[in-house]
């Protein structure tokens, strides 16, 4: 299942690696659908710790993706009306789905504190990571 210790500990060691070796990186966590209930939930991360645990599918910048099943690259948080702040001290997110077997379950979300850092590389990169994790699911 995707919320037992081994694959929690391994998502865990994603997160870890991730954030202290992408400067650009400063929170990643993982999301995914919470059972049938149209929401997120909180998995595995490496940053500060969030209030947003459970986010309604269509909320944020995570529960927008939640239902359309595209990246979303946010350049200016400020700029977004439909966003969820965790920190103020965030300034971009990148939000990735995850996929298994063609199904949107869950997503990879990236918070940074420099304006604007995520590039196409960023997308490709996070899309081949979540295609690795989805192995392990
Ligand atoms: N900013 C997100 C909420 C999750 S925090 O970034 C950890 C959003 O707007 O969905």
């Amino acid at each position: 299942s995707n919320s037992d210790a081994n694959t929690d500990t391994q998502l865990q060691q994603i997160c870890d690696l991730l954030k202290e070796n992408i400067p650009h990186y400063d929170w990643v966590g993982f999301y995914f659908k919470n059972g049938d209930k149209n929401e997120l939930k909180l998995g595995p991360y490496a940053g500060a710790p969030t209030d947003h645990i459970i986010i309604p599918f269509g909320k944020g910048i995570c529960g927008q993706v939640a239902v359309s099943n595209e990246n979303f690259v946010v350049p200016d948080v400020k700029a977004q009306d439909n966003y969820i702040a965790c920190s103020i001290t965030v300034k971009a997110e990148i939000v990735v789905p995850l996929f298994v077997n063609g199904e949107n379950i869950g997503q990879i979300d990236i918070d940074s504190n420099t304006p604007d850092p995520f590039t196409a590389e960023d997308e490709r990169f996070l899309e081949f990571i979540n295609t690795e994790v989805a192995k392990i699911l």
